[in-house]
This record gives structure tokens, C-alpha cells and sequence, in this order.
């Protein structure tokens, strides 16, 4: 298990960690990303699918659900599950079983999915504190993803 909060200093730095974080990612992985309203998750998440190697702009999936976007290294899935029942709409979309067959996703709002039933997620949740511009970002996941945590202590070197 790995577990780390760190400090995202401005904007800079949530697209920085995101754009790191995207350019280690291996088919079949799945990023959760939770937080209040304006957290940051979109904007962590078009940087994930930037690192990933994802030219295109990544829109904010809030009023569409689920978008995909090919790149690369593959399919890259941005979902977002604040309209939507969780469980029942990633079942609906088999959107588990693209990326069982090796492409990688980013959820914002994970918390409305037992995604752990079927995955093993990189979970992060953001959270505004009362400096403007600043973010805290909790880190969760399996030892699988212990790739990350040097990842994170570099940037927060910076
Ligand atoms: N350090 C930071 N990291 C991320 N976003 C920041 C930071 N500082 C300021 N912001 C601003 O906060 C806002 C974050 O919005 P974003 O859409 O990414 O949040 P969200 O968590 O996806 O919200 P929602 O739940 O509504 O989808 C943006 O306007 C961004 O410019
Ligand atoms: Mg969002």
C-alpha cells in the first residue's frame, strides 16, 4: 500500500504532476480522482491524458459522461461520474472492459464506483486549502503503483 499527501503549489504545479504521472502510464491502469466542485480533477486529468501522450485537448467530460481519445500509446478514456449512477453506468458502457483490453482511464467523481471490485486504481483526491491557488492531494493505491510516489516527492522539490 502506498499513501502520501502532498502540495500542489498553483495551477503549474497540478499540471506539472499530471503530465508526470500520464507519461508513466501502462495499458490497463485506471486513475480515481475525487474533491469537492473545482478541486482540480479536470484539470489534473487533461494533464494525465498530455503526459499520456494525447494532443488533442481533453474537454470536460461533466455534460457528456465518457469520452475517449487515441494517441500513441494507446486509448486514452476520460469518464466522469457526477450526473450518472456510478456502477451502473460503468457497467452500461463497458468502459472496464476497454480498459481490461489495455486502455487507460482517468474518473473523476470515482468515489460513486466500487472500482476497487475490478481494478486497481491509483485513487487522488484533491482538496482546496485556504491559500488560493493551492491544492492538496492525497495519494492511495496498491504497492503496483509505487512508481508514483518518487514521481510526487520530485515535484514537490521544485
Ligand atoms: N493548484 C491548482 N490545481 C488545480 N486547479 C487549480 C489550482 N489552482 C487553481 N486552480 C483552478 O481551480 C479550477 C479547477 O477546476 P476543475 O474543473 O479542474 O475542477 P474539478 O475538480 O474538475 O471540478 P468539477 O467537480 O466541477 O468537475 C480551475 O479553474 C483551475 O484554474
Ligand atoms: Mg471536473
Amino acid at each position: 500500500m502506498i499513501v502520501g499527501t502532498y502540495i500542489l503549489d498553483s495551477l503549474l504545479d497540478t499540471e506539472r504532476c499530471g503530465e508526470a504521472l500520464g507519461a508513466g502510464l501502462r495499458p490497463g491502469d485506471i486513475v480515481a480522482l475525487n474533491g469537492h466542485l473545482g478541486a482540480g480533477k479536470t484539470t489534473f486529468a487533461r494533464s494525465l491524458a498530455r503526459g499520456f501522450g494525447i494532443t488533442r485537448r481533453v474537454t470536460s467530460p461533466t455534460f457528456i459522461t465518457v469520452k475517449s481519445y487515441v494517441g500513441e500509446r494507446g486509448t486514452f478514456i476520460h469518464c466522469d461520474l457526477y450526473r450518472v449512477d456510478g456502477p451502473q453506468y460503468l457497467r452500461d458502457q463497458g468502459v472496464l472492459d476497454e480498459v481490461e483490453a489495455g486502455a487507460v482511464m482517468v474518473i473523476e467523481w470515482a468515489e460513486k464506483a466500487n472500482l476497487f471490485d475490478r481494478a486497481d486504481p491509483l485513487v487522488l483526491s484533491f482538496e482546496s486549502t485556504s491559500k488560493d491557488g493551492e491544492r492538496l492531494v492525497r495519494c492511495e493505491a496498491s504497492g503496483r503503483w509505487s512508481w508514483v510516489t518518487p514521481v510526487f516527492e520530485r515535484l514537490q522539490r521544485l
